[in-house]
């Protein structure tokens, strides 16, 4: 097993030795910071940090790799927890319309949005999916990214839900990033379906939830519980369903409306309740004392133009907050988390402290890998990123599009 000792580092962000699973309200405050410090990695996994005052070469000995980052910042790598970057094609025709003027609910109700991705997924075979979506895993990579749940719900038939879920655990299985996988055959009603939303729902939880269930081929199950798409009852129903294979809820709630779905997300016991664009004080009342991460997707309000969540309000009710990318093809076409980061902090108000735990170690809790990665930590794997000396922990997020990532390693190998 390799051992690589980093000297010189200007300062470990995020460098802590007892991280809490997750951080809710005023504990999103603290990110511990290590300046001037050495780390040791052996193998994929963090073994020490420690000061360069109490740093000897000698104390090493010869039998490992040493690497001098010469005063450069190392970040833990961001834990993107809620995307769709398998997919086909792109939809830079919508982004036309948008200017045009038409809302993602119109271009939804004349058929394209997600029926639009999902014909161009039915007529891609498996391996050029899956050759795309590696374009897009090696570019969230190279931004930053350590851990990634990737959503299906782009086939909206059994057969092209499975084909999706298929090309999740291809990349799972080679990619050097820790993947989640997510069922989210309910994401719109299929085309053979529409006008027959019942009938789809029971195809959802009568075929494709068992056979998702029993070819183990996700981890979490996904509803979009909005207006014009699932609707609460539909949610319940669907969410039982899941229950059986053991699959736990991720859900999409209140984007488009008060939808009622981070209620239904609650009752289920969701890992998290996801995007939250129009919530108010019932939506935190629900929230209290859960183990729902409440997690929003700045990244959609901004391409789409829609209001961002309240995310100072979920923070001073004492929740906690993740962020995520959200990264599709129809509202959101970045996997860029500090961009994500910085919209926390310039759309939502959050501080740099704050942001950067939503995108670390609460997005980490997201995908239940807070264990793993989420921190810099002895015993977590090796994700992490290096930048140029910072003059602060919130530059990075101020001059957002200035160039920072020198290199990117994960489970201890050099990737970038
Ligand atoms: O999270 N809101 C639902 N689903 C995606 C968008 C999917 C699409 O338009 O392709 C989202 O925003
Ligand atoms: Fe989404």
């Amino acid at each position: 097993m390799g051992l690589t000792i980093y000297k010189n580092i200007g300062a470990i962000v995020g460098a802590d030795p007892n991280p809490l699973p997750v951080k809710a309200g005023k504990e999103m405050n603290e990110l511990p910071v290590v300046y001037d410090a050495w780390m040791a990695v052996a193998g994929d996994r963090i073994m020490e940090i420690g000061s360069m005052a109490t740093f000897t070469e000698m104390e090493i000995g010869g039998a490992c790799h040493v690497v001098d980052l010469d005063g450069e910042w190392m970040f833990p790598s961001f834990c993107d927890s809620h995307t769709h970057i398998v997919y086909a094609g792109q939809r830079d025709g919508e982004f036309i319309d948008k200017i045009h003027g038409l809302s993602y609910e119109e271009i939804a109700a004349r058929g394209g949005g997600i029926l639009n991705s999902a014909d161009l997924l039915h007529s891609t075979d498996e391996d050029e999916l899956y050759r795309q979506a590696m374009v897009r895993v090696n570019e969230i990579i190279g931004k930053g990214t350590g851990a990634v749940e990737i959503k299906s719900g782009y086939g909206l038939t059994t057969e092209d839900e499975l084909k999706m879920l298929r090309v999740i655990r291809r990349i799972k299985r080679n990619a050097p990033i820790e993947i989640k996988s997510t069922f989210l055959g309910a994401h719109a009603v299929g085309r053979e379906y529409v006008g027959r939303q019942s009938e789809y729902v029971d195809l959802v939880c009568r075929e494709m939830i068992p056979e998702v269930g029993a070819q183990k081929l996700a981890d979490y199950v996904d509803v979009f519980c909005d207006t014009g798409f699932f609707t609460v009852e539909e949610t319940d129903r669907i969410l039982e369903a899941a229950h059986k294979w053991g699959l736990k809820p991720k859900i999409h709630a209140n984007e488009l409306a008060v939808s009622g779905g981070v209620q239904v997300g609650v009752k289920h016991g969701a890992v998290s309740v996801d995007h939250l664009e129009r919530t108010g004080a019932e939506e935190i009342e629900a929230l209290r004392n859960t183990s729902t991460i409440p997690t929003m997707l700045p990244g959609a309000s901004f391409f789409l133009g829609m209001p961002y969540g309240n995310a100072r309000g979920m923070i001073e009710a004492g929740l906690p907050l993740a962020l995520a990318s959200d990264y599709n093809p129809g509202s959101s076409p970045s996997g860029d988390m500090r961009f994500v980061a910085a919209l926390g902090c310039i759309k939502m108000r959050l501080t740099p402290e704050q942001s950067f735990n939503a995108v670390t170690i609460n997005g980490a809790a997201a995908m239940e890998l807070s264990d793993e990665v989420g921190t810099i930590t002895p015993g977590k794997i090796a994700n992490f990123f290096t930048t140029l000396p910072q003059p602060s922990i919130a530059y990075p997020l101020y001059a957002y599009t200035s160039p920072l990532i020198t290199h990117v390693w994960l489970a201890g190998e050099k990737i970038y």
